[in-house]
């Protein structure tokens, strides 16, 4: 494991650097991809990067992480609107290139075989983009996921439900359920790029890369990965 840290600023820009580096080495890349606050200014990069006429995304496939279960891609909310407004449609991506699970799929658990098969079908993820709550998820799956767990409808916990209410107009309003890859699916991308920002974040990204290998703190199962590249601020890093 590579751990990084520098500003947030250095670890967005190097962040970038790597995915565009993947993308001139092979194209046809497929890209995992995450949302959530921490990966927005990484991806503005990648948006300048694109405009600097430095990458072209024209070959590029992407699978997102997860997707709210019950609201509709149009919803400002959804995570497909969210690729679309801080990523997809500022680039040259195909939009038939672009995936996320469909979070309004009449028999969800049928959508999330589909999906896992459509990541193999795609020769599977060259690299994934990560995140992690303050609870150690990595996608939506919680602790105590197994680490066999493949794409499934998850149950989001109240701690995520709090977190993430702050782009809902109320908690009310949070999704109670998610489409989300698994923890296996996830450790099957070749290579995985980790972000985590501010001192909220310090506990778990010690927890995660230094404590034990546990299902009840997801992000430690990174460990076990043999390509991952971990980008930390100061103040993320500040219990290592
Ligand atoms: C997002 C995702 C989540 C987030 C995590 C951190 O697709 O799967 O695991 O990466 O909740 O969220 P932020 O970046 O908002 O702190």
């Amino acid at each position: 494991m590579n751990i990084f840290i520098g500003s947030k600023e250095e670890c967005d820009l190097k962040g970038a650097q790597e995915i565009v580096n993947q993308i001139k080495n092979k194209p046809n890349t497929v890209l995992g991809l995450a949302t959530g606050s921490t990966p927005i200014d990484m991806y503005g990069n990648l948006i300048k990067k694109y405009k600097a006429g430095e990458v072209s995304f024209a070959k590029v496939k992407t699978f997102n992480l997860d997707e709210y279960l019950g609201i509709s891609r149009d919803h400002p909310c959804s995570y497909y609107n969210f690729m679309q407004e801080n990523l997809f449609k500022h680039i040259d991506i195909p939009q038939d290139s672009v995936h996320l699970p469909n979070g309004e799929a009449a028999d969800p658990e049928e959508e999330c075989k589909n999906y896992e098969k459509l990541i193999e079908g795609s020769g599977g993820i060259d690299l994934q983009v990560l995140g992690i709550g303050h609870n150690g998820h990595i996608g939506f799956n919680e602790p105590g996921t197994p680490f066999g767990s493949v794409t499934q409808v998850v149950d989001l916990t109240e701690s995520t439900i709090n977190a993430n209410s702050r782009f809902f107009d109320s908690p009310d309003q949070v999704p109670r359920q998610a489409l989300s890859m698994g923890i296996k699916t996830i450790m099957q991308a070749r290579r995985i790029l980790l972000f985590a920002y501010g001192a909220d974040k310090a506990e778990i990204i010690k927890e995660a890369l230094k404590g034990p290998v546990t299902p009840e703190v997801p992000a430690s199962v990174l460990q076990l990965h043999p390509d991952v590249s971990v980008f930390l601020d100061h103040e993320a890093a500040s219990r290592l």
